[in-house]
C-alpha cells in the first residue's frame, strides 16, 4: 500500500513540469501557436502549455540530445483550417506529416520553404489547393515527397528534379495539368519512383525519361499521348509500370522489356502491334493489356497463359489462349 503510494507520487512528479522540462521553449511556443491557429482541436488535446512536449505530447518528437522538435506528424482526425505559417518556425524539423485530416484547406504553406532539414514531407489526403510550389526543389534533403489526394492544380515544377536524394515522388490524385517536365529525365543522384496517376497530365512522355532507371512508374489515368516504349529497355530494373487509361500510341512488338518487370498495366490506350515473344520470359505477377489495338497470337509460355481473358480482351484482333484460338493455324 505504502509502496504503491510512493510509486504513484514518484510517477506523477516525473511527469510534472516541476522536474526540468526537456522541451525547447521556442519550439513549444511555435507548436502552441499551431494548435491555436487550428482552433485548439481535440486532435491536439495533449499539447498543453504546462506539460513537456518531448515526453507528453502526441504527434511530435524531439531529438534525443538537442531536444529540438524533429518530427511533426498529424494524421487521421478532425482538423479544420490552413496549414499555419508557424510550421516554418521549427528549424530542426526532419519529418512533416499532415495526412487524412477532414478539412485542411488552402495552399501548400510557403513557410515550409524554410525547413531545410526536412527529409520526409507528406501532405496527403487533405483538401489542399493551389499549385505544387517551386521551392520544394530547394529542400535538398528530401527523400520522400507525397502530395497525393489533394486538389492541387497547375503544372509540375521542373525544379523537383533538383532533389538529389528523392526516393519517391507522389503527386497522384490531384488536378495537375501540363506535361511531365523534361527535367524528370535528369534527376541528380537518386532516381525516385514516380507516382503521377489520376491527374490531367497531357502531351508526350519526354524522351529524356528513357535515360533513367526508375524503380516504379505510375502515370495511369492522365491524357498522355505518343510513345512510352522509352520507359522500357533491357538494361533497366523497373519492376512496376502502370500507364493505363491514357492516349498512348506505340508498337508493342518493338518494346524490349526488362527482365525485372513484375507488373505491367497498359489498359485503355491506343497501343498497336503484337505481344512480343520476349514477354514469355518475364516473371510477371500482373499484366493488363486490354482495351488497346493489339493484334496477333498471344505467345505461349511463361506467365502469359496464367492470366484470364480480361488481361487481353477488347483489342483489335488478339487471339490464342486465354482468348479464342486464332482462326488460321
Ligand atoms: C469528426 O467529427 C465528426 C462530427 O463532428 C464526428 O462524427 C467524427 O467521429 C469525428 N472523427 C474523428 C476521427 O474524430
Ligand atoms: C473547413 O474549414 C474552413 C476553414 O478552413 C471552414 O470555413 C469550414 O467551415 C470548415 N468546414 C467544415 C465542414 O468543418
Ligand atoms: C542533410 O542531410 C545530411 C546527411 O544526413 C546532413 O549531414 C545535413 O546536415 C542535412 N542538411 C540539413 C540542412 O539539415
Ligand atoms: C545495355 O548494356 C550493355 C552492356 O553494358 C550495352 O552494351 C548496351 O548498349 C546497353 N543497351 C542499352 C539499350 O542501353
Ligand atoms: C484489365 O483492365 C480492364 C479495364 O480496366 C478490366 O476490365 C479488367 O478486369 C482488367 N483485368 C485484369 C486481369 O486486371
Amino acid at each position: 500500500m505504502k509502496k504503491n503510494l510512493f510509486l504513484s507520487l514518484l510517477i506523477s512528479s516525473l511527469f510534472s513540469l516541476s522536474l526540468s522540462e526537456l522541451c525547447n521553449h521556442h519550439d513549444k511556443k511555435v507548436l502552441l501557436q499551431i494548435k491555436q491557429d487550428f482552433g485548439n482541436p481535440y486532435l491536439l488535446a495533449s499539447w498543453k502549455a504546462d506539460t513537456d512536449c518531448c515526453t507528453q505530447w502526441y504527434q511530435v518528437e524531439c531529438d534525443s540530445t538537442t531536444h529540438r522538435i524533429i518530427s511533426l506528424t498529424i494524421f487521421a482526425g478532425n482538423l479544420s483550417g490552413e496549414i499555419p505559417p508557424a510550421v516554418g518556425d521549427l528549424p530542426y524539423l526532419q519529418t512533416l506529416v499532415f495526412h487524412k485530416l477532414t478539412n485542411v484547406t488552402g495552399p501548400i504553406q510557403p513557410a515550409i520553404a524554410k525547413l531545410k532539414s526536412l527529409n520526409f514531407l507528406r501532405l496527403s489526403w487533405l483538401s489542399l489547393t493551389g499549385s505544387v510550389p517551386d521551392f520544394l526543389g530547394q529542400l535538398k534533403n528530401l527523400t520522400f515527397l507525397d502530395l497525393a489526394f489533394n486538389r492541387l492544380s497547375g503544372s509540375i515544377p521542373s525544379s523537383l528534379a533538383l532533389l538529389p536524394n528523392l526516393g519517391a515522388l507522389h503527386l497522384d490524385r490531384n488536378r495537375l495539368t501540363g506535361s511531365i517536365p523534361e527535367s524528370f529525365g535528369a534527376f541528380q543522384g537518386n532516381v525516385p519512383g514516380l507516382y503521377l496517376s489520376h491527374n490531367q497530365l497531357s502531351g508526350k512522355i519526354p524522351a529524356s525519361l528513357g535515360n533513367l532507371d526508375f524503380g516504379a512508374i505510375d502515370f495511369s489515368r492522365n491524357k498522355l499521348e505518343g510513345d512510352a516504349s522509352i520507359l522500357f529497355g533491357p538494361n533497366k530494373t523497373t519492376q512496376i509500370v502502370d500507364l493505363s487509361r491514357n492516349l498512348l500510341e506505340f508498337d508493342l512488338s518493338k518494346v524490349a522489356f526488362q527482365s525485372s518487370l513484375t507488373s505491367l498495366d497498359i489498359n485503355h490506350n491506343k497501343i498497336y502491334g503484337s505481344i512480343p515473344q520476349r514477354m514469355t520470359q518475364l516473371d510477371l505477377q500482373f499484366l493488363n493489356v486490354s482495351y488497346n489495338r493489339l493484334c496477333g497470337k498471344i505467345p505461349v509460355g511463361g506467365k502469359l497463359q496464367s492470366f484470364d481473358y480480361s488481361t487481353y480482351f477488347h483489342n483489335r484482333c488478339l487471339c490464342g489462349a486465354p482468348l479464342e484460338s486464332c482462326k488460321k493455324a
